[in-house]
């Protein structure tokens, strides 16, 4: 059975192609999705991409994968430096979970080297652009086919 994977971005992803070109690239939100869905494609992976400006909606969202989802990627945007509720979130799901960020956080303002995310996530993939999805995507990929042959 195709292992299914929740992409959660949080506020402002979806300003990508506007926002500090300079950090995050010219390419839009449009095209991260569909970067996303092909990558996807090709691990045979079902996945679901969403993306608010909401603390709370974030947090449905995480929920929303307890009876659906096999792994999380997350990117949390600034939520990631404030957030206790999303790592509280992230807790209740006992799911497989990798932290992305775009631009290379530990290089950035001293505000950003703090992750609440990174107390939970077992994998944290920074600096890599868009090929970071990537990377989240092949690194749930092998954790979930391992877990599936040893059952
Ligand atoms: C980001 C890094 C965060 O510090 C920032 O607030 C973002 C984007 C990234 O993908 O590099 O919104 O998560």
């Amino acid at each position: 059975m195709k292992k299914r994977i929740l992409v959660i971005n949080g506020p402002n992803l979806d300003m990508l192609g506007v926002r500090e070109t300079d950090i995050y690239g010219s390419n839009d939100y449009a095209s991260l999705v569909k970067f996303i869905e092909d990558k996807s494609k090709s691990l045979n992976l079902d996945v679901r991409i969403c993306q608010s400006n909401h603390e709370g909606e974030l947090i449905n969202l995480i929920h929303s994968a307890l009876p659906s989802d096999d792994g999380i990627i997350i990117n949390a945007g600034a939520y990631t430096h404030t957030s206790i509720a999303i790592l509280d979130a992230l807790r209740c799901m006992h799911k497989p979970t990798v932290e992305v960020h775009l631009s290379d956080i530990a290089k950035r303002e001293s505000f950003r080297k703090m992750s609440y995310i990174s107390l939970y996530a077992e994998k944290v993939i920074i600096g890599k652009g868009f090929m970071g999805y990537a990377e989240a995507l092949e690194y749930l990929a092998s954790v979930l086919s391992i877990t599936h042959c040893t059952k």
